[in-house]
Formats: C-alpha cells, structure tokens, sequence
C-alpha cells in the first residue's frame, strides 16, 4: 500500500512529545525533569528535530550509529528484507544467517583465522549473556570476573526465573556422553581491578597480578573466564597497551577464557574492524551488537574461537533467543558489513581519526581546563580537571560517582560542555561526571570535524572562565 493510502495513525511531533510525557517512562532524567526532544530525520552525521534543527551529532547515539544515519544501500537492503521474509524461528533457517555471520567471522576478522563461529541475539546484553553461557559451559565453571567500573548491559532475571529443565542450560554433549551443567542460571562475578590510571607498563603488570591473585583466590578451578571493556563506552577510557596482551597471556596460563566485549568497541569504532586487533592478541569469545548493524535494526551476535564452536557443535544445546538470526537483522548485519568493507569505512574512521586526535590533543595542551585525552579512531575521551597543576577533578568520586549514594553534584563540567556544544549545534552526551565522550559517526569528513573542534573550543573557554582562578571565575 502507498504511503498516503497507509490507514495507520500518523503522529505529529507536537502530539509525540505529549504522547511519551503521558505513557512512557523517561531514560536516566526524574520525569518531572524530562523533556522529550523529538527527531524526526538524520542523515549522515546529523539529527534534524521537529523544530528544524539540525545538529552534528558527535555522539552517534551511544556510539551506535556506526557508519552513520540513513546510509542509502543499508535502507534500501532492510527495504528488501522486509518485503521479503518477515520471520522464521531459529529451528528453520534462511538465507541470511549464516552469511551474516560468514562475513562477521571471516571477513571482518582476517588473520589471524581463529573465530569458528557466530551466533546471533538482538542487543548487547543479550550477547553478553550468550557469550557468559558460552564461557561457562565450555569451562563447566560457574564463575566468571568482571573489571571495575565496567559496563556490561542490563539483563539480570529471565534466566533465574526459568525453571524448566530442558531449557535450564543444559548441554549435552553428542561425541562423549558428557553433560555439562551450568551450576546456577546466574554465573558468580567478582570484580578484578580495571586498568585506569595506568601511566606505563609497570602499573598495567601490577593490575594484572592483582587480576591474578583475585581469580585465585576464588579458585582457579571454579572460574571459567574474565570479560572485559577494551574502550570501556560508558567509562570513557581506552585501556592502555600491556593490557591486553599480559590478559591474554594470563588466562592462557591459568586456563580460562578471555571474553572480549566489544558492544561499544566493535565494528570500526576504534579505527580497527576489533579494538583487539590493535593489540596483537585475540579473545576466545567476542560480543558484539550497536555497530554491528550500524543500529538500523536491533542486533547483537557473539563471535567465539573454533576450539569452543566444534564443542557446541558437537553436542545439543538449549539455548534460545527468539529473535536470534531473525531475518531482517541478519539482512542489515550482511548489508552493513559489506557497505563498510567496499566503502573501507574502518579505514576512513582510522584516518580522520588520526586527523580528530591532533586537534583534540592540541585542545587538550590549549585549555588548562581540559586534563588529558584517551582514545583512538573514532572514541574519544577528554578528562575535566578543576585545577590544571594537580589534575584535581570537579567532582571528586569521578568515575565511582554514585548518585544515590553520593548525591547529584550542583555543577557537572561534562553536561556544561554538552550545553555549550549544543548552543553551536553540536550533539554530545555525558555519562561520567568529569568526562566528554566523543564518538561520531565513523563516516564523519574533515569538515565535520572542522565543525566539531570550532564547537569544543567554545565550550571549553567557558570552563576555562570557571576555574578556580580563572580571572572571572565566581
Ligand atoms: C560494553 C557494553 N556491553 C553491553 C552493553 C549492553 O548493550 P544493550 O544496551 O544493547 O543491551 C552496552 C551498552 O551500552 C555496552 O556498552
């Protein structure tokens, strides 16, 4: 049916922002507080909001965006998916899924070979879960370590609340007779330390025998992997070289998996197709989701090593997720890898990357406001500092920052510069408290950068004026 012969409801964006206001529950704000900003296109690097606005969007929505909005051949393959088959269950198949994930496993991946499978869900927690499941069936280990400060998704009940046997995570290995059980629906975390602040390889070695000593504690017996951030998003840090590479040679050591979240890292945000791939070193098991399908559709996958896929295949495995390999994602997830590999998106991110990162360096040495920078490719993070001398930060917790516990800080100097920003047109978001987040469309032009830097350098001569000190500081 044609658009104007469409019978469904069309809401104007006057009745949008009424509509969510009335029914809907706001993210992160106190609903008294929040006030729906409605977009009604995007294009590229850029929203445009109901009152015409348009802004640079250095945020690609939660780093989601991947290579950009709208990207024509990307519309015009989910255009085709649709019109096609609208969904078959994991039990059948199609022509997608495993294509999808041929691309994911070879084609982004190269050399070296080592991933031998990829099974598909629909969000990053969802993946995370997967590759959990994964990890300690596998290992037939209950407990797996985490990283402080680390963000991992939100999904913590379903599986706890699923009794039913059959569906209990239960594998039963074909070739051995072996069963393997996962002892709880919930895997045992402890918290290894994250590797901030870590100025050289020394203090990158001392947060790895930290790790160490922490997995033996807990028994290494018990433990069947670590999972960690490489660009921790929502931390906004790039973990410093060393990291991976004395990781991976620890859990090789101590015989448990490393298992790479790659959410928010992945699919060319850090100017590689893997944020690993920087590092010389490989996961066993990989999570992916955001860029994956540039967020056109919601997808999420988990790559793993061909060591743990002959082991799933080899036995029979209950694990669902009704949506995993659905068509229309598996149609964006293919269309979205082979654009980006034909364009050579990841490469373009690497080298207007190079080009964002001398400017914000050359910010970062301009404004004593401006602390330091972490980041690579397209992800970047600038540190707020109150006083340049000592790199005191305006909010003492920092990262730890817990609202309910330590209360809402009155002044937050990330969301001052987002506002500012704003004032010129420019998108940015703000998780942590002393920290901007950077991270644009992969597609983003010199201009647009251009465009960008003439927006931060704005912003952060009005922090500059706050400083303590500062002639007019208040
Ligand atoms: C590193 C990482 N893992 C997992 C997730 C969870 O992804 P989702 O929100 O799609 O469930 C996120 C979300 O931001 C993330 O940054």
């Amino acid at each position: 049916m044609s658009a104007e012969g469409n019978p469904l409801s069309r809401v104007e964006p006057a009745d949008a922002a009424k509509l969510e206001l009335e029914y809907s529950i706001p993210f992160e704000a106190a609903a008294s507080e929040y006030e729906p900003k409605i977009v009604t296109g995007a294009s590229g690097c850029w929203v445009e909001f109901a009152d015409g606005q348009k802004m640079l969007d250095l945020h690609g929505q939660y780093m989601c965006v991947g290579q950009g909005h709208g990207e024509p051949r990307l519309r015009t393959a989910i255009h085709e998916a649709v019109d096609g088959l609208d969904f078959v269950c994991e039990v059948l198949s199609h022509e997608r899924k495993g294509y999808a994930a041929k691309l994911l496993c070879e084609d982004t991946i190269g050399e070296p070979t080592w991933a031998g499978a990829a099974k598909f869900v629909s969000s990053g927690s969802e993946a995370v879960e997967m590759a959990i499941l994964i990890a300690r069936l596998f290992k037939n280990r209950p407990v797996v370590f985490t990283t402080e400060n680390a963000y991992h998704g939100w999904t913590t009940a379903a599986a706890a609340a699923t009794t039913l046997p059959y569906l209990r995570n239960v594998f039963h290995d074909s070739r051995t007779g072996e069963v393997r059980t996962v002892p709880t629906p919930h895997p045992e975390f402890h918290a290894a330390p994250a590797p901030i602040d870590c100025p050289d390889e020394e203090s990158v070695r001392k947060v790895i025998e930290q790790t160490e000593r922490s997995i033996r504690a807990a028994g290494v017996e018990n433990v069947a992997g670590i999972i960690t951030e490489l660009y921790y998003g929502a931390g906004g840090l790039l973990v410093p070289d060393g990291y991976p590479q004395m990781l991976r040679e620890m859990c090789d050591r101590l015989g448990i998996l490393w298992i790479d979240d790659e959410v928010i890292a992945g699919a060319g945000r850090t100017g590689k197709w893997w944020a690993y791939q920087h590092y010389g070193v490989n996961p066993d098991i990989l999570c992916t989701a955001k860029g994956l399908s540039s967020s056109s559709v919601p997808a999420g996958a988990v790559v793993m090593s061909k060591e743990i896929a002959e082991y799933l295949r080899g036995g029979s495995w209950a694990a669902v997720s009704t949506f995993g390999g659905h068509p229309l994602a598996t149609a964006a997830v293919s269309a979205n890898i082979e654009i980006m590999l034909e364009d050579r998106v990841v490469e373009h991110a690497a080298e207007v990357g190079e080009y964002f990162k001398s400017k914000l360096l050359d910010l970062v040495d301009r404004h004593p406001s401006a602390g330091g920078l972490s980041g690579t490719g397209l992800a970047y993070a600038v540190e707020l500092v109150k006083d340049p001398e000592t790199g005191e930060k305006w909010i003492p917790t920092d990262r730890w920052l817990t609202p309910s516990v330590d209360g809402d800080p009155e002044f937050r100097p990330g969301v001052l510069i987002a506002d500012e920003c704003a004032k010129q047109g420019v998108l940015l978001f703000n998780f942590l408290p002393n920290t901007v987040t950077i991270a644009p469309p992969l597609r983003i032009t010199r201009e647009e950068i251009d465009t960008a830097m003439g927006a931060l350098e704005s912003a952060f001569s009005v922090l500059d004026s706050l400083l303590p000190g500062a002639a007019n500081a208040s």
